[in-house]
């Protein structure tokens, strides 16, 4: 199966050239499955239902957060009533929504998507290596799930790459988001994972990741707040990694990144061949 996930999207202009561009790209890449992480959809913090909407009619089968997802208070109602909107799993329990969920792709395929949050320069939240262990266990890879899929947000590159051998062989991918820059490292790890660690945004990157410049180097500068940040609203690039996943084990044959307008636009493969 052929699976698609795109970084968070930033604001209006992220937002919008994903909403516009994905029902394509399904099309012309032959799609299975697709995970969107949302969690600055809405103005750069958190995400509206109409928005998860907007993002689900345009062909996401899922969509993860992370740390902002509550940033839009509506969230905290909307998050259980819809089964594709994800927060981390590692959050204290009695937290709104879920944190994982088992979908069923375009080609039958039965998909496990977990969304969790680091812990290093971030909140403290449960162990997200033990509380990924226990879903792994409810729902192995190669038994309920066909392939399985963590969005693991977060701040430190260790953490995200020692999370990903971690469970090298267990899952079919793990991706980092919350930098909001794309990492070069995307690879297919020994024991068949496919990996990079940060995805990157969906958003304009002439900004500070993703926010209008002039408010981050004023704080930088002075130390004092000013205005509020406010999303750059030029072209976006659309980031993303695509990931060619063996049917019969679930594990990955090929990643390749997928990069579409904007100034980090360039002529990348946009989606992997499969290894023969
Ligand atoms: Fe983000
Ligand atoms: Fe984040």
């Amino acid at each position: 199966m052929r699976l698609l996930f795109l970084g968070d999207l930033l604001g209006r202009a992220g937002r919008n050239a994903v909403i516009d561009r994905l029902p394509a790209l399904i099309v012309e890449y032959s799609l299975d499955f697709v995970v969107v992480n949302g969690e600055n959809a809405a103005g750069g913090f958190g995400i509206t239902e109409d928005i998860l909407r907007q993002v689900l009619g345009a062909g996401a089968d899922v969509v993860t957060t992370g740390n902002h997802v509550f940033d839009q208070r509506e969230a905290l109602v909307f998050a259980e009533r819809h089964q594709r909107f994800l927060r981390p799993a590692n959050y204290p329990a009695g937290t709104p929504g879920r944190g994982s969920g088992l979908y069923m792709a375009r080609s039958g395929a039965r998909v496990l998507v977990i969304n969790a949050m680091g812990r290093v320069f971030m909140d403290a939240l449960d162990d997200p290596f033990a509380v990924i262990d226990r879903e792994l266990a409810a729902c192995p890879l190669g038994e309920q799930a066909d392939a399985v899929v963590v969005d693991f947000h977060a701040e430190a590159s260790s953490e995200k790459q020692a999370l990903a051998y971690h469970l090298d062989g267990r899952v079919s991918l793990v991706v980092g988001t919350h930098t909001h820059v794309p990492t070069s490292d995307y690879r297919v790890l020994p024991g068949g994972t496919a990996f990079q660690t940060d995805v990157g945004m969906c958003g304009d990157y002439q900004s500070v990741i993703g926010m209008n410049h002039d408010e981050p180097v004023r704080r930088f500068l002075h130390k004092v707040p000013g205005e509020r940040f406010s999303p750059a609203e030029g072209p976006a690039t659309i980031a993303g990694l695509t990931v060619e996943i063996d049917d019969a084990t679930g594990l990955a044959l090929a990643v390749a990144p997928l990069r579409l307008g904007g100034v980090l636009a360039e002529a990348i493969p946009a989606f992997p061949t499969p290894v023969p």
